[in-house]
């Protein structure tokens, strides 16, 4: 439904990975294999390897974002990036709240509303990511969560702001662990996800609205996912730092 009024949006999200000579390595071997995709394509990578990548990308159709940023425009947070280093860099766009960032750093519903406040204000494209745990999928609580989740990160932000959030539905228990999501479990949450949009905005902004899926996508099961109606796209974690496997996800979604 209304698939046609989305552009799909391939992310790659390289997590701690690659060093800045390799991130280039890597950047050079993705240019000629994604130049004609039908889809945008994101790297998102390390904050020391955003002014290679930008560098590396300019004048293709790669887009550069980092994998967090700071709410506040400066100050006493060590070891925290601001939206400002980053869009002073050309840095376009950023993922936030992603299933790591929550798990293993103390990120909440709140302070990940606050980082798509910053970043939204900063002119920064957000990917926000939100995903169930195991334990809750198997009660049954899978679209109380993602819902939560969801309509918190969104308060504050305006229907044209939208333009600039894509939400990316990550399933903790399929990141990174080779099983994913059926292709019929991410667009039943992928499809709860718009609908959520809708109730807080309108049908408008939820159908130009775009989601992605996230969790162990590869070259051999994106195009199955990505043809599932309300799938617009991918995170990509593994299989975006190989240049062969991330331009066929490319491919997959710009067919
Ligand atoms: P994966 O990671 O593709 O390696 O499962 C996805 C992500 O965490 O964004």
């Amino acid at each position: 439904m209304n698939k046609q009024l989305r552009k799909a949006v391939i992310a790659g999200n390289w997590k701690m990975n690659k060093t800045p000579s390799q991130a280039k390595a890597l950047i050079e071997e993705m240019k000629p294999l994604v130049k004609d995709a039908d889809c945008d394509v994101v790297i998102c990578v390390p904050y020391v390897d955003l002014q290679t990548a930008v560098e590396a990308t300019k004048g293709t159709n790669i887009k550069v974002g980092a994998e967090n940023c700071h709410w506040e425009k400066s100050g006493a947070f060590t070891g925290e990036i601001s939206t400002e280093m980053l869009t002073e860099l050309g840095v376009e766009y950023v993922v936030i709240g992603h299933s790591e960032r929550r798990t293993y750093f103390g990120e909440t519903d709140v302070t990940v509303n606050k980082r798509v406040r910053a970043a939204l204000d900063a002119g920064l494209t957000v990917i926000l990511c939100v995903g169930e745990y195991l334990e809750q999928r198997e009660q049954g609580v899978t679209f109380d969560v993602v819902g939560m989740q969801t309509r918190i990160a969104l308060g504050g932000v305006s229907k044209e702001e939208l333009s600039r959030i894509i939400i990316a539905y990550e399933p903790v228990w399929a990141i990174g662990t080779g099983r994913t999501a059926t292709a019929e479990q991410a667009n039943e949450v992928n499809h709860a996800i718009r609908e959520i949009v809708a109730d807080l905005y309108d049908r408008e902004a939820a159908d130009a609205f775009v989601v992605q899926y996230g969790g162990s996508m590869n070259a051999g099961n994106a195009a199955d996912l990505l043809a599932q109606p309300d799938v617009d796209g991918g995170l990509i974690g593994g299989a975006s730092l190989k240049a062969p496997d991330f331009a066929k996800i490319v491919e997959a979604a710009s067919k």
